[in-house]
C-alpha cells in the first residue's frame, strides 16, 4: 500500500454529504456572484481569526498581491522577507512593481531571522512579509517592533498556517493584514483555488474589497482600476462546512507529529515548536544531511516524501533573469538541501506513522553500517 504525502480521499468522505448539500443549495439559488456562502465564511474566518474583517479572494497569491496593493506598495519600494518560501510570496512583490528583499531565516524555526531585518531596512523598505512557513510562526514581536520604529506595514503569509498562534493569538491577526491559501492541499482547503485576507483596519479591508472586484462599489460604478480576484460562491460553501473541523484536524496533526517526534531516530532533525508558538503542522519536514538517499529510500517503501522548497527564490531563473543579482543566504541555502517533507494529514493513521517511522530507522541504521564501513 502507497502511503503519499497528503492523502484527502478520506476527509472528503467523512464530508460529502454537508459539502454536495450545500453546493446544491447554492446552485439551486444561482447567486453564485459574493453570495451568502462567501458573506457567511467570511465573518466565520474572521471570527476565528480574530479579526474585524476577512475578504474572499480568488488564492493565496491573490491575497498576497492584493493586501500589498491595499497598503500602497508599488513601484520604487522594497519589501523585506526570505527566500526559503513558495515562489508566491515573492512573486506577489514583484506583481506591484516592488523590489523583494531577502534576509536569512532561523535554523530552528526555517522563518525569517528577525535579528537580520533592522539591517536591511532602508528609506526604501515599505513592509515586511513574514511567513509561517510549515506551520510555525515567525517570531512576531520583534518584527512588530521593527515596523512600527520605521513606520512600514507587515503582511503576513498565513498561507501554510491556518489556526497556528503566537503568544496565543492567531496568524493572521497579528500584522496589518493576514494572507491565506485555501490551495486544496492546505490545513483547510477548497475543492478549487481560494483565499482570504484578513485585516482589522476598516481602510485597508476596503481597499482589498474594491480591488478583488474591479474597483467597483455599488456595482458598474468603479472608483479604481482592480482585478477579477474574488472567492468563488461554491468554494466557500465548501471552506463553510469544513472550517469547524480544523481545530480537530490541527490536533491530529499535532497528535502525528509527537509520534513522529518520538518514533523517528536521533539522527533526524525533527521540527521544533517554540515556546512562544503553537505549530499546525502542515508539514512535518525533516532535516538530513543524507536527504536525497532517504527519499529515494523511502519511495521503494512506498512512501511519497517531498521538498518545501527544492531551490530557494534567490536561486531561481526568474530571479537571476529579473537581474535580483547575488545573495548571501547561508543557512537558506543550507536546509535547501537536507530538508525533507514526511507524510502528514490528519487522517493518516498511527499505523501508518509506525511504518514510516520504522523505515527511517531501517535507513539511519544501514547509513550507520555504511558509515563505519561494515
Ligand atoms: C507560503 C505560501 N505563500 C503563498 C502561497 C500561494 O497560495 P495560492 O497557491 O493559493 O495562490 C502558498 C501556497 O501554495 C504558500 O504555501
Amino acid at each position: 500500500m502507497r502511503r503519499p504525502l497528503v492523502d484527502l480521499k478520506k476527509q472528503y468522505q467523512g464530508l460529502k454529504e454537508e459539502i454536495l448539500a450545500e453546493i446544491g443549495q447554492a446552485l439551486d439559488g444561482m447567486q453564485l456572484f459574493l453570495g451568502k456562502n462567501v458573506q457567511t465564511f467570511e465573518a466565520d474566518f474572521a471570527n476565528y481569526c480574530g479579526t474585524e474583517f476577512a475578504i474572499g479572494v480568488g488564492s493565496g497569491t491573490d491575497a498576497l498581491h492584493l493586501a500589498l496593493r491595499a497598503c500602497g506598495i508599488g513601484p520604487g519600494d522594497e519589501v523585506i522577507t526570505v527566500s526559503n518560501t513558495f515562489f508566491a510570496t515573492v512573486e506577489a512583490i514583484a506583481i506591484v512593481g516592488a523590489r523583494p528583499v531577502f534576509v536569512d531565516i532561523d535554523p530552528d524555526t526555517y522563518n525569517i531571522d528577525p535579528s537580520q531585518i533592522e539591517g536591511a531596512i532602508n528609506s526604501r523598505t515599505k513592509a515586511i512579509i513574514p511567513v509561517h512557513l510549515y506551520g510555525h510562526p515567525a517570531d512576531m514581536d520583534p518584527i512588530l517592533e521593527l515596523a512600527k520604529s520605521h513606520k512600514i506595514k507587515v503582511i503576513e503569509d498565513a498561507c501554510q498556517s491556518h489556526g497556528a498562534e503566537y503568544k496565543g493569538r492567531r496568524t493572521g491577526s497579528l500584522g496589518d493584514a493576514g494572507c491565506f491559501s485555501f490551495y486544496f492541499t492546505k490545513n483547510l482547503g477548497a475543492y478549487g483555488e481560494a483565499g482570504i485576507i484578513t485585516i482589522s483596519d476598516p481602510e485597508i479591508a476596503k481597499q482589498c474589497r474594491l480591488l478583488r472586484d474591479h474597483g467597483q462599489d455599488p456595482k458598474y460604478y468603479h472608483s479604481l482600476f482592480g482585478f477579477n480576484a474574488r472567492l468563488d460562491e461554491l468554494q466557500a460553501a465548501v471552506l463553510k462546512v469544513k472550517l469547524p473541523h480544523l481545530d480537530e484536524w490541527t490536533e491530529n496533526r499535532r497528535s502525528i507529529a509527537q509520534a513522529f517526534d518520538a518514533g523517528l531516530p536521533a539522527s533526524i532533525v525533527k521540527p521544533q515548536e517554540m515556546p512562544w508558538g503553537k505549530h499546525v503542522y502542515h508539514l512535518y519536514v525533516v532535516r538530513t544531511p543524507y536527504r536525497d538517499q532517504l527519499r529515494a529510500w523511502l519511495e521503494t517503501k512506498g512512501i511519497g516524501a517531498g521538498m518545501h522548497y527544492p531551490i530557494p527564490i534567490h536561486l531561481q531563473k526568474a530571479w537571476q533573469d529579473a537581474g535580483g543579482g547575488d545573495c548571501s543566504l547561508p543557512i537558506t541555502e543550507k536546509i535547501t538541501e537536507e530538508i525533507l517533507s514526511l507524510p502528514m494529514y490528519p487522517e493518516l493513521s498511527s499505523e501508518e506513522v509506525k511504518y514510516i517511522c520504522d523505515c527511517v530507522q531501517e535507513f539511519a541504521e544501514a547509513e550507520l553500517h555504511a558509515a563505519v564501513g561494515d
